[in-house]
């Protein structure tokens, strides 16, 4: 083992599309890693999808395509949450973003987890303390939330909870150093984290404009590629996540802060009640498999 390493044994609770990444970066990174997911091959099913996934999108990933297997091979998948965290020195749960399901299995890592073991999730709405105190263990909770992790966007959010120990924050740090992200610390809870709530600011100014009809959303993704320089715009990245993954994030933001201002648009539930759903149903804010934004002119002043 590297002595960079802050720790060894890392856990993963669910092997979706978010958990099967950090066990497959974690293995990469040579952590020993055991993943545990109640849907029967589950590992093996979302690394193929990922795998196809990436090779259909040209994606050059962050593990070489030639470590891939030895990656996956070095994954055990347990057949139980207790044998799977029983000598863990971290978990990461990264199960669906559902406030009931996180409450059970924090109570339960609470119980099977060894007592130093720190508990992190991956939620992309949940701030821990929600369910921080199920667990027994409150210092020892910690939101670590990825973002796409293999497809190279190396950061991570790291917040604590109400009252997570500050070597506990450390050695989140550290860990997520030691396989090659950068950490994002929120220093104080905040719903959305550090750059999810800069890009949702982006999202929501943006869906407000389109949504109330002040501008074309193309222009929107035009200026922001000029500006930046990047190759998509934040119309064209709500397609990538998907709109109704969209819709649902914004309705956190609105739940929490009941500000009208929150609310999304009613031209984006349209849009989604009539299936457009982005790049995963071919036809969101543009038409896939070739969106507008691609085409050579797109940038282009034309007369
Ligand atoms: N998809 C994203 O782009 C993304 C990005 C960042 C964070 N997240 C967060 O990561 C978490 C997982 O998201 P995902 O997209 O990987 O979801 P997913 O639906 O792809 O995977 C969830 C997995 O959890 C498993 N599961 C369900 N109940 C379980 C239990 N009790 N114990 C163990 N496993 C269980 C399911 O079988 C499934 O394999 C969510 O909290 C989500 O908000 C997702």
């Amino acid at each position: 083992m590297s002595k960079r390493l802050p720790f060894k044994k890392v856990a993963v609770v669910g092997t979706g599309i978010l958990g099967a990444q950090i066990a497959l970066i974690a293995a990469h990174r040579g952590y020993k890693v055991k993943v545990y997911d109640p849907r029967e091959g589950a590992f093996q099913q979302t690394y193929e999808k990922i795998r196809t996934d990436l090779k259909a999108k040209k994606v050059k990933p962050i593990i070489p395509w030639s470590e891939w297997a030895a990656c996956a091979q070095a994954v055990r998948q347990v057949a139980n949450l207790g044998k799977t965290v029983k000598d863990a020195d971290l978990v990461i749960e990264a199960i669906p973003e559902n406030l009931e399901l996180k409450t059970a299995v924090f109570r339960e890592l609470g119980e099977k987890a060894p007592a130093g073991a720190i508990l992190a999730t991956n939620s992309s709405s949940m701030p821990v303390s929600r369910f921080e105190g199920v667990s027994g263990r409150p210092e020892r909770c910690l939101n670590i939330h990825f973002y796409f992790p293999l497809q190279g966007v190396n950061m991570v959010d790291l917040m604590g909870g109400t009252r997570t120990l500050p070597e506990v924050l450390e050695k989140g740090a550290d860990w997520i150093r030691s396989i090659g992200f950068i950490p994002l610390t929120v220093k104080k809870e905040l719903l959305g984290f550090c750059f999810n709530r800069v890009w949702r600011a982006i999202k929501r100014e943006a869906l407000y404009m389109w949504g109330n009809g002040f501008v074309d959303y193309q222009d929107v993704d035009r200026a922001w590629m000029v500006f930046t320089g990047m190759k998509e715009g934040p119309f064209a990245l709500m397609d990538k996540v998907g709109l109704d993954v969209v819709w649902d994030i914004e309705m956190v933001y609105y739940n929490d802060s009941k500000d009208p201002k929150d609310h999304p648009p009613t031209a984006l539930k349209q849009k989604i009640e009539k299936g457009e759903l982005g790049v995963k149903s071919g036809q969101g804010f543009y038409t896939y498999p070739n969106p507008a934004y691609l085409s050579q002119g797109f940038l282009k002043p034309s007369m």
